[in-house]
């Protein structure tokens, strides 16, 4: 049987490690309780599992006290839970054109209430913010900055501290979904003060996990309340961490399991697979970036990226146009209605070359009118960890044949 290649692990990882389905088998099979329900041992047992992901968590993140980590069942449920429950009536906050609907969504819906303002800051045609307009945009109710780590269309990297140094003491929400596991991140270095992220992409876990930091002296509304096996005999909501926001019973066995692969992580090192990650992208770049009748977007640096990169098939774009355009092959709409349908070549990917990847506009409309690939959106090639340079060059063999018209 043909391999497949999995070329959508900004959508999902996989695959996950061994160890992931191993820590999740055991806690179904021999832990199975309830932690901090109960005195026994399996609940203990659990109990420690769950402590362990939140420090091997901490680890990772340079979180000094893994109980400002809490966990949630993603990344939108962490951005959610410090929008909604860190915003007042009359706040400011902004954002930027990269960010996900994750975060643009639950903003909007604020925004219409009249519940607070938003400003969006622009970005430039490969992707990175504005760090002047940002500057201009901060006023004095501003209360959050919420941005985007990477782009999940096209990869580019923000500067995070260099956007904490332009803040200042508004609190910095960094949502990293793409940079989680893939870049290094130290929340006392960077400057963030809630770093959402979620457990199923970067980080190697199972879905249904994810979580918030939330930096000491900083405090969250909770989005529910309810059982957290602790001061039970109060009717009120604990007022710490984690139990203030971790109301009900967990996703357990996904938190083992995104344990055992955060464990991964740490016993490579981020940096390692970064390296391998930036090995990837550069090499893809390479292979594909020239190939008459495509356009490449974002940075097309591996050292200013992660390893997404999103593409069309535009017949009409002259070789070497990319580099007239600033680095960015973005190209105006007129042309793109001349171009393959990226839902068209993704299906083509799929079903002749057996490459998996995502086509369309990946729950970032914005981006992609900074891209200039909006409404069509782009196809997304997201390579991981477990990719190889085997790999790519097939992926730019694929890619190159269907230029040419096959199949
Ligand atoms: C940048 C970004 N933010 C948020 C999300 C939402 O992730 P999840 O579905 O795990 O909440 C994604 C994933 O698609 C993403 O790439």
């Amino acid at each position: 049987m043909k391999k497949l290649i999995y070329l959508d692990n900004a959508a999902t990882s996989f695959p996950k490690p061994p160890r992931v389905l191993e820590a999740m088998t055991r806690f179904m099979t021999e832990v199975g309780a309830n932690p901090g329900r109960a005195g026994h041992r399996l609940a203990k047992e659990a109990e420690r599992i769950v402590w362990h992901t939140r420090e091997s968590l901490a680890r990772l993140f340079h979180i000094a006290k893994p109980e400002r980590i809490v966990f949630s069942l993603n990344v939108t449920e962490a951005i959610n839970t410090v929008l909604l429950g860190v915003l007042k009536a009359g706040d400011h906050v902004v954002t930027t054109a990269m960010d996900h609907n994750a975060v643009l969504r639950p903003l909007e819906f604020m925004r219409k209430k009249g519940h607070v303002s938003v400003d969006i800051v622009p970005c430039d045609r490969q992707g990175f913010l504005d760090l002047d307009v940002l500057k201009q945009c901060l006023k004095k109710n501003t209360a959050l900055v919420a941005v985007n780590h990477a782009s999940n269309v096209c990869g580019t990297l923000q500067d995070i501290r260099a956007i904490k140094g332009i803040i200042g003491e508004i609190p910095l929400l960094v949502d990293t979904a793409q940079t989680a596991g893939c870049v290094p991140i130290d929340v006392e270095r960077d400057g963030i003060d809630f770093l959402a992220f979620t457990g199923h992409k970067g980080l190697l876990g199972p879905q249904g996990t994810g979580g918030v930091y939330i930096r000491e002296g900083l405090s969250v509304r909770p989005l529910k309340r309810g059982g957290t096996g602790s001061v039970s005999e109060s009717l009120d909501q604990p007022d710490f961490l984690p139990d203030a926001l971790e109301s009900g019973t967990q996703n357990n066995v996904g938190i083992a399991g995104l344990g055992a692969g955060v464990d991964y992580l740490l016993e490579r090192g981020v940096a390692d697979i970064m390296k391998h990650e930036q090995a990837l992208t550069a090499a893809l770049l390479k292979k594909i970036r020239h190939l008459p009748g495509i356009s490449v977007y974002g940075p097309l640096d591996a050292t200013r990226q992660t390893a997404t990169l999103s593409l069309t098939f535009d017949s009409i774009l002259p070789d070497g146009e990319d580099q007239s355009l600033g680095g960015c092959g973005a190209i105006n709409l007129a042309w793109m209605e001349e171009g393959r349908d990226p839902g068209e070549i993704g299906a083509l990917l799929n079903d002749s070359f057996d490459i998996l990847v995502r086509a369309g506009l990946h729950c970032a409309p914005l981006a992609h009118k900074v891209l200039g690939t909006f409404p069509e959106g782009t196809i997304r090639l997201s390579m991981g960890v477990f990719n190889t340079l085997e790999e790519v060059a097939l992926v730019a063999e694929a890619i190159q044949r269907i230029v040419e018209g096959a199949p």
